[in-house]
């Protein structure tokens, strides 16, 4: 693949770096991700065939709650389609996959670090990709009308950090990994403000880890939403799809500038 990549003594160099620790996305500047290729530069995130699962479950969620998630009332401009938002996209392959298998979705994608939403930008539609603390860069126009919330946030234990495989510990931003004491600050604060945002009925899909799991669900709980637990044992992935129930939406109607 680096031979691909580069030739002569670019080659020695990448294979250099490459023995050195950094990962290979890296060095080729792009990941496989759900059957296609997407831009990696680096400084972000490589995205983990595991967070595939969240493709996954988001298309079928849309797939059978089509008409459902599309009754949202739609005052906006901004037509039928669902709503689905990649928070903390880092390179944005999550959202890009969801568009490419729904390419009617209206998808959105935010990042608090200016490198990912860089990156994030060659992935997607650039003007769907904004800069912001989980969702404080989304258009107000959002505001419940989403649909679908997907996230992979950090969720590593901040002690845990020191004991990851060097390619990610010494390669990848800590903004990335750092998920604070026990990996669920995230979880708690994309799941806790989750009800300002969604439209009733609407869904946060969450990766996490098979030994966090009870706890991010725990927190979904907290914050009002249904959770269920999904595992993919052949990606060794988990995530958990919360609900939010018809009725307990409490956005308040958007009635300002887009
Ligand atoms: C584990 S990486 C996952 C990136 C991407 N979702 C993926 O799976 O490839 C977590 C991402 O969350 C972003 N992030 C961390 N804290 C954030 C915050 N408060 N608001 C928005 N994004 C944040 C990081 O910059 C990083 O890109």
């Amino acid at each position: 693949m680096l031979q691909a990549a580069a030739s002569g003594p670019d080659l020695a160099t990448l294979v250099v770096r490459r023995v050195a620790g950094e990962p290979l996305e890296h060095l080729l500047g792009w990941v496989e991700f759900a059957g296609a290729r997407y831009v990696v530069t680096p400084d972000v995130f490589v995205p983990r065939r595991r967070s595939e699962l969240l493709v996954s479950v988001v298309e079928g969620i849309v797939r059978r709650r089509n008409h459902h998630l599309r009754a949202v009332p739609d005052d906006f401009g901004g037509g039928l389609s669902v709503v689905v938002v990649d928070l903390c996209c880092g390179a944005g392959a999550i959202g890009a996959a969801i568009s490419a298998r729904i390419p009617d979705a209206e998808v959105w994608a935010s990042d608090v670090d200016p490198a990912a939403v860089a990156c994030a930008r060659r992935n997607l539609p650039p003007e769907r990709v904004v800069e912001g603390d989980l969702y404080d860069g989304l258009p107000a126009g959002l505001r419940g009308r989403i649909g679908v919330v997907v996230a992979n946030a950090p969720y590593v234990p901040t002690d845990a950090i020191a004991t990851m495989p060097p390619e990610a510990r010494d390669h990848e931003p800590r903004i990335a990994l750092d998920g604070g004491p026990d990996g669920l600050d995230l979880h708690r604060r994309v799941l806790g403000a989750a009800q300002w945002w969604l439209a009733p009925g609407g869904v946060v899909v969450i990766e996490t880890s098979a030994a966090q799991a009870t706890e991010t669900a725990a927190a979904a709980q907290a914050a009002g939403l249904t959770p269920r637990v999904v595992t993919d044992e052949e990606r060794e992935a988990t995530a958990v799809v919360a609900t939010l129930p018809p009725g307990k939406n409490s956005g308040p109607p958007y009635a300002g500038p887009l």
